[in-house]
């Protein structure tokens, strides 16, 4: 039996009201017209275009296309990316895919504008046909339903957000279900007469899916010395996965459970001083160890994406290559801390020791112990680069001396790459 999925995209696939929101006050302002508030701007989001702006703005047919215009030149350039995938779509495409359906898209919205979101959110792979007018003319819903189906099919879906969407899935002859998460309310659909009401992308993917698991979640990891801006890169990292739809959770090591909060402290205590090098491996060991079992695991196999600060890597850099017990030593200990949990993609900010200590001191002159602790940093950077060889596939990357917001985009391009391999793979 062939089962087709037809999503609408904005406000069903893609929370891109803001985007919106803020090119329709651009273009009523580019045509001297008074700006409403949010509550009446909200109407603008799913409906065609030039029909909101005649219905909603009281423009006739010819300042609504110049309205369109203006919209457009602001939308392409900027508008476009003030966006975000819902939580839940990733895995519900994917389970799509994973039993096979033919999954499509029928949006209103300019094709060129559609494929360039979805490659944007690396969404592009995940659909067998993408439908939307070639230009500015407003096609009609049913008419795009239609052409976004395959010539045969057994059970056909429209799931959409505004009553357009149910009227054009009633009109060509499919089921619709009703997008509650979006831009229409709950009134709106079941007055346009949709056969499901979805109140969230959950009561969706129970009727698409009933009862099936959610696909298996991925694991990330960050590393690089200390200087590297290796927290303002995991803040910024968090921020663009879950802007991409990704349910992201984050953790740190040593830490994120009571027992290794409890190591935590025993490892950064000054009065350890005593604490030997062979005992200090064993400790971070073993706190990985509990944070694998109890969250990692857990995490992943309920489908989220799990950001680790720091894992294995720096036992190997640290212990390994700065107190010298050697990366080989320290990895055979870390084997039975982790097992087959290691990361899909580690980001490795990558700067030289000096570039890191001279961060660290803002820029003022070392003292002796500072540069006994800059050798120690030397033996660190050089694990690394040891590691990135042993481990080439693995690891993504980056040159962290570039400034902050351009080492973030290039990281999320890259993470993002790899996690939508992964997705489809
Ligand atoms: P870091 O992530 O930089 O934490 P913070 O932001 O609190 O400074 O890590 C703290 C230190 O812990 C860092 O110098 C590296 C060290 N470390 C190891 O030596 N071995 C390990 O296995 C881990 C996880 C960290």
């Amino acid at each position: 039996m062939r089962r087709c999925v037809v999503f609408d995209l904005d406000g069903t696939l893609t929370a891109s009201g803001e985007g919106i929101l803020n090119c329709v006050r651009h273009a009523l302002k580019e045509l001297g017209r008074p700006v409403p508030g949010d509550e009446q701007l909200r109407a603008f989001i799913g409906p065609p275009l030039k029909w909101s702006f005649m219905h909603c703005a009281g423009m006739d047919a010819e300042e609504a296309d110049r309205a369109v215009a203006a919209y457009r030149a602001r939308y392409g350039t900027v508008g476009l990316y003030e966006n975000s995938v819902y939580p839940g779509v990733r895995p519900l495409l994917r389970m799509l895919r994973r039993r096979g359906d033919w999954v499509a898209v029928a949006t209103g919205k300019p094709l060129r504008f559609t494929s360039r979101v979805l490659e944007h959110f690396g969404l592009l792979r995940f659909f067998d046909r993408v439908i939307g007018p070639e230009d500015s003319a407003d096609a009609g819903k049913a008419e795009l339903i239609r052409a976004a189906l395959p010539e045969k099919w057994d059970e056909a879906w429209m799931v959409g957000d505004r009553r357009f969407d149910i009227e054009g899935g009633r009109e060509a002859g499919v089921r619709t279900a009703g997008a509650g998460w979006g831009y229409g309310t709950e009134a709106e659909l079941r007055g346009a007469g949709c056969d499901f009401y979805a109140p969230d992308v959950a009561a969706l993917t129970e009727l698409l899916c009933p009862g099936e698991r959610r696909p298996r979640g991925f694991f990330l990891s960050m590393e690089g010395l200390d200087g590297s801006g290796k927290t303002t890169q995991m803040d910024l990292l968090t921020e663009a996965l879950r802007r991409d739809g990704f349910d992201v959770l984050r953790c740190r090591e040593p830490g994120g459970t009571v027992i290794g909060e409890a190591i935590r402290e025993l490892l950064l205590d000054p009065a350890h001083s005593e604490m030997g090098d062979e005992t200090e491996t064993l400790l971070y060991a073993a706190s990985r160890a509990q944070l694998v079992r109890e969250v990692i695991r857990p995490a992943l196999e309920a489908g989220r994406v799990v950001l680790c600060d720091r894992f294995v890597d720096s036992s190997a850099a640290y212990q390994g290559g700065g107190r010298r017990l050697g990366v080989a030593d320290v990895l055979a200990v870390n084997r039975m801390a982790v097992r087959d949990t290691m990361p899909l993609c580690t980001v490795y900010l990558d700067i030289t020791h000096e570039a890191a200590m001279k961060r660290r001191l803002a820029a003022s002159e070392p003292d002796r112990l500072e540069r006994q602790a800059d050798s120690f940093h030397a033996r660190v950077e050089a694990a690394y680069r040891e590691l990135l060889t042993r481990d080439p596939d693995r690891f993504v990357s980056v040159d962290a001396a570039k400034p902050p917001e351009e080492i973030a985009q290039e990281v999320a391009k890259l993470v993002l790459h790899r996690l939508t391999e992964a997705e489809n793979g």
